[in-house]
């Protein structure tokens, strides 16, 4: 619990977005950080100050001119007295005001008021981020010392549209505010890693691919870990929707052989963590052309060849890291194919799960994970994926102490 005892003024401004700062207390509230919402107008569009209040145990303030609040807390305390100041969702509007150091509202002028670290998640749709004024204002936050996590792209939840705007996911905001707020140990200072993390996309023609379910959010939690504990991290992510970690290196690749040369590029590293779903195949002779559909033809047979294996590459390579770590996604068999894999690879530890489709691990927020080391197996109880990625750099950094 990396938060525990740290007080976070959370400022929630109006975006469809707002829905997801619920789910956001209450991780913060679990690693044991405390949270004092603070609301604009527009956010009580979205998600009342009842549920707010009520999940993060605390008053939800709305009002600057509100006589009972100024006497109580007041703007400027409620500015200060706090570790953190977390904005999420910050929609452009209130960019646009801090850029300027507008204060016409309770939020703007906390966020004026404040001498403490903040730390911004945006939310807003793809044009409007990618709008001049919106790439200016970020520019200024920027320079002014504001923090920045995500957007991520995807699909907007309002509109369909595409692109750049999601706000980052819960997990990855509380990533960033455990980050800005650590000053731990760092046992991993001096050491390299390498993360690889993510799907691969195999190309079957221009348009088409074969891809996995996999999200990046184990392995990148796992990067942004190592990268708290003081490693410098190289991260090789196949194509994910999810925010780059802050404080890490990020190599983006789309096929298998792209990520086996990015990983061999980054080498000599003391530490590899090969958690991406490399495929095992791919399409033998891609197309350069899309395939066309012939009226009364069989549909074109796919003829497969397979990919380099890149743990197995790198655990037995001549340059080897000291610690090599791999995972094992199964669905039957889970530890004696983890064992078995761990030879065959030539891997320190096989960090084993089941993916059968209930378990919900493949692409969701929780993982199950069983250990198997050179010296036996440790089955870890379920947690969320950032929880077992500081397990993981405990176990790493226990290596190097
Ligand atoms: O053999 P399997 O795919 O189950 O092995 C999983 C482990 O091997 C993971 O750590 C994965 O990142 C790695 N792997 C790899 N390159 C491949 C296939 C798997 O690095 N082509």
């Amino acid at each position: 619990m990396t938060l525990q005892g740290k007080r976070i003024l959370l400022i929630i401004s109006g975006g469809i977005a707002a829905y997801k700062s619920l789910d956001l207390i209450r991780r913060l509230r679990e690693r044991g950080a405390s949270v004092r919402p603070v609301m604009t107008a527009g956010a009580q569009a979205f998600v009342t100050p009842l549920a707010v209040g009520a999940l993060a145990a605390d008053k939800v303030f709305t009002e600057l001119f509100s006589r009972e609040d100024e006497q109580d807390v007041g703007h400027i305390r409620l500015a200060r007295d706090c570790d953190l100041i977390v904005i999420a969702p910050a929609t452009a509007g209130l960019m646009a005001k801090m850029a300027n150091g507008l204060a016409d509202d309770l939020a703007s002028t906390i966020l004026l008021a404040t001498d403490k670290p903040v730390l911004a998640a945006p939310a807003m749709n793809p044009k409007m981020w990618s709008h001049t004024a919106t790439r200016r204002n970020h520019a200024t936050l920027v320079a002014d010392g504001i923090h920045f996590i995500g957007p991520a792209s995807g699909e907007m939840a309002e509109s369909g549209e595409k692109g750049e705007g999601r706000m980052a996911e819960p997990l990855d905001i509380v990533a960033a505010a455990e980050a800005l707020l650590d000053n731990g140990p760092k046992p991993l200072a001096g050491k390299k890693a390498i993360v690889t993390s993510g799907p691969t996309h195999e190309p079957i023609d221009p348009v088409r691919y074969i891809a996995n379910r996999s999200s990046g959010k184990q392995g990148h939690a796992i990067a942004a870990e190592l990268a708290r504990l003081g490693a410098d991290v190289t991260l090789v992510s196949g194509p994910v929707t999810i925010a780059d970690p802050k404080g890490v290196t990020v190599v983006h690749v789309e096929r298998a052989e792209e990520m086996r040369d990015a990983v061999i590029g980054s080498l000599p590293a003391d530490i590899a963590v090969m958690v991406a779903a490399v495929a095992d195949w791919r399409v033998a002779s891609a197309s350069g052309n899309k395939i066309k559909k012939q009226p009364g033809e069989a549909p074109p047979p796919l003829l497969l060849t397979e990919n380099p294996d890149i743990l197995k590459t790198i655990g037995h390579h001549a340059k080897r890291p000291k610690l090599v770590v791999g995972f094992a996604a199964e669905t039957q068999n889970v530890a004696e194919n983890g064992r078995s894999k761990l030879q065959r690879k030539g891997a320190d530890y096989i960090l084993a799960n089941d993916v059968s489709p209930h378990t919900g691990i493949m692409g969701g927020d929780r993982n199950t994970v069983k250990v198997i080391g050179k010296s036996g197996d440790e089955d870890w109880p379920e947690m969320d994926k950032q929880a077992v990625a500081e397990r993981l750099g405990t176990l790493i950094a226990s290596h190097f102490s």
